[in-house]
């Protein structure tokens, strides 16, 4: 569905995404692992169109996108949650998952929310109900977000992310700032959301969940492919070991 050809990208001097190349299989859950600064994110923001890269291609379904911006590409089904939280904190919660259904219409993002807020369009909103629900914050549909825990901003996320419709979703650390038990809750929705029919391809620092739900894992170190293939093949990686999983973690 996805493939990555030597994708490269740097910062002044640093080389945040060096030559990275894999592919990602239609119904597979796919993770990028690796310590803090190895590109993760970078590679991620390559993907879903908010970096340029320097060089490489991205190619989905066969199409080049490399350099496509972000809506383009929710139109073409890919879509993303952020590390760090992108919620609207000046909108309720079902506002937020409109913004995202929004992605995939063609009309202007903001004029579009404003214009459906006012005019109610029901069945939009019945299906931002219906997503909330689905990751399990169908109680807060009228809250703001100001009033939402954490837990619940990063499900409503994964919705707004959801509404666009996508056939592929990136998902940068869907576990970060969660506890043991939320991060179990974390897993077993993105295994939902994989078994029904959405191609998944996350970043994620907790290894029981990476482990657990991932068909295939590419490891990233200082920029470079480190490694890949399934839990057991990159757990047992002596180099991997040295660089990631010999930490604490
Ligand atoms: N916009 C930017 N400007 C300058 N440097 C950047 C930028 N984005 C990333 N970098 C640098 O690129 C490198 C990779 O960062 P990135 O955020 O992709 O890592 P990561 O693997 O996601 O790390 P973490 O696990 O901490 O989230 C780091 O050295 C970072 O400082
Ligand atoms: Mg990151």
């Amino acid at each position: 569905m996805l493939s990555v050809k030597s994708l490269s990208r740097s910062f002044g001097g640093v080389a945040a995404v060096s030559d990275v190349s894999f592919d990602v299989k239609k119904g597979h859950v796919h993770a990028v692992i690796g310590p803090n600064g190895a590109g993760k994110t970078t590679l991620f923001n390559l993907i879903s169109g908010v970096y340029e890269p320097d060089a490489g291609s991205i190619h989905l379904d066969g199409q080049d996108i490399s350099g496509c911006a972000p809506e383009t590409l929710a139109k073409k089904g890919m879509s993303r949650t952020f590390q760090n939280l992108q919620v609207c904190m000046n909108m309720t919660a079902i506002e937020n998952v409109m913004l995202g259904a929004h992605l995939h219409q063609n009309q202007s993002l903001w004029a579009g929310v404003l214009g459906l807020t006012k005019s109610a369009d029901k069945r939009l909103q019945e299906e931002a109900v219906a997503l909330m629900t689905y990751v399990g914050v169908g109680e807060y549909t009228d809250a703001h977000a100001t009033q939402l825990s954490f837990g619940v901003l990063k499900r409503l996320e994964i919705a707004r992310a959801l509404a666009s419709k996508p056939r592929l979703l990136l998902l940068d650390e869907p576990a970060a700032g969660l506890n043991d038990s939320e991060t179990h809750a974390m897993t077993t929705l993105i295994r939902r959301i994989a078994e029904g029919g959405i191609t998944v391809l996350l970043v994620e620092h907790d290894m029981k969940m990476v482990m657990g739900i991932s068909d295939h894992i590419v490891v990233l170190d200082q920029g470079r492919k480190l490694a890949e293939g399934n839990a057991l093949t990159v757990s047992r990686n002596p180099e991997v070991i040295a660089a990631y999983l010999g930490t604490e973690e």
